[in-house]
């Protein structure tokens, strides 16, 4: 596979403009005592003006070889984007849920209740998120998972994750950090711009928060299986000057099941996550199912060998397997490698982005 080094402005620094005005909703949900529908008050800003500039070197993989030496074009909402509404489903069945309360959201999750009509199962919101696992209500038994996740689970693991884990990613592996990734998914999450977007295993949620302050999406659903990393993201929205809540959702959910219906989503955003993922490919199953056609996905992750080190790929290959039972992580050795997950789950790959080992692939659901 040929690779080339550039460098190029990669921030966009674009005037979004509006073709036409889309309305922001919340959630939507039909009850069996009212239908809820909610247009939001809020709109894209015509004539705004996107986030900063950016340098950045990148590598690029062949599926991917071009680097903007340029600012990018302005960055334009789609119009006719259906709104979204009822697109929580319970995970054990994926029938969509029923809404007991106030429509869900950063400010009403406390007191919230989805009922599953079909499992006669009722999912219910505490003080920071809507617990939406099919392991939800159980009173004797309890469920490990793989290393990695039950890792995440610690307070402590949660706490120090934004306080200066994350920021190791960019020394270590090459991760541009949360603004500059944000910046270069842009491009890719166009199509889908005015949609709905879920931020998959978005631990303490520093992508949820740039995407609902963007105002570019019109509901921000928080995803991970962590409690603590729910509870972080909770306090961090909370305490974030200018965040959007009422369009901002937190469930805990597992990548593998995930409570939403089949078509209902527009964008799926996985930052550093998809190794850390019980099962790399039945999370990428599941959210190529929740995908509408056209939807898209991006994935980030850290690769186990920086480009120059294919030498010694014969000697971590085999060692894979043995790795994820001893830490429960997945080793991604090549850009192909998750290219080719991707196209096994049915979507078709857009872009790949390298920068030393940090990688970052855009798909698309086809239409
Ligand atoms: C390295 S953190 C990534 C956080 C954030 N997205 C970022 O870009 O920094 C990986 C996250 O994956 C989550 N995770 C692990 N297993 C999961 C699962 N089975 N379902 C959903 N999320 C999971 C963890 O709880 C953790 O918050």
């Amino acid at each position: 596979m040929t690779t080339a080094i550039l460098v190029g402005n990669i921030g966009f620094g674009g005037v979004l403009r509006q073709r036409q005005q889309h309305p922001l909703r919340r959630l939507g949900f039909r009850t069996t005592a009212a239908e809820f529908f909610f247009p939001a008050p809020g709109r894209i800003a015509p004539g705004k003006q996107l986030p900063g500039t950016g340098r950045l070197t990148l590598r690029v993989s062949s599926v991917a070889s071009v680097v903007e030496t340029k600012p990018r074009d302005p960055v334009t909402v789609d119009e006719g984007l259906p709104a979204k509404e009822n697109i929580l489903a319970c995970p054990v069945c994926y029938q969509r849920l029923t809404l007991i309360g106030p429509p869900i959201s950063v400010i009403t999750t406390k007191g919230s209740s989805l009922q599953c009509d079909t499992c006669q199962k009722t999912y219910l919101g505490n003080d920071t998120h809507v617990e939406l696992i099919a392991a939800s209500g159980l009173k004797e038994y309890t469920e490990s998972t793989s290393m990695t996740t039950e890792f995440f689970k610690f307070p402590l693991i949660s706490y120090v994750y934004e306080r200066g884990w994350r920021q190791g990613f960019s020394a270590v592996i090459g991760f541009p950090g949360p603004e500059q990734e944000f910046e270069m998914m842009k491009e890719y999450l166009q199509p889908v711009l005015g949609g709905n977007i879920i931020d998959a295993s978005c631990g303490s949620g520093q992508f949820t928060r740039i995407f609902a302050k963007s105002g570019l999406f019109s509901q921000v659903i928080a995803l991970d299986y962590s409690e603590n990393m729910l509870k972080e993201c909770y306090e961090f929205i909370q305490k974030e000057e200018g965040c959007p809540k009422e369009n901002v959702s937190i469930v805990q959910a597992d990548i593998s099941r995930l409570p939403f219906a089949t078509g209902s989503i527009d964008a799926v955003h996985a930052g550093a996550a998809i190794h850390c993922w019980p099962s790399p490919s039945a999370g990428v199953a599941e959210v190529s199912r929740v995908l509408r056609p056209g939807g898209v996905f991006i994935a980030t992750t850290g690769l186990a060998l920086a480009d120059g080190g294919n030498l010694l790929l014969p000697l971590v290959k085999p060692f894979r397997a043995s790795m994820y039972q001893i830490t429960g992580s997945h080793i991604f050795v090549s850009d192909g490698e998750l290219e080719d997950l991707c196209r096994s789950c049915g979507l078709i790959v857009v872009k790949c982005v390298r920068n030393r080992r940090f990688v970052m692939v855009a798909a698309r659901k086809p239409t």
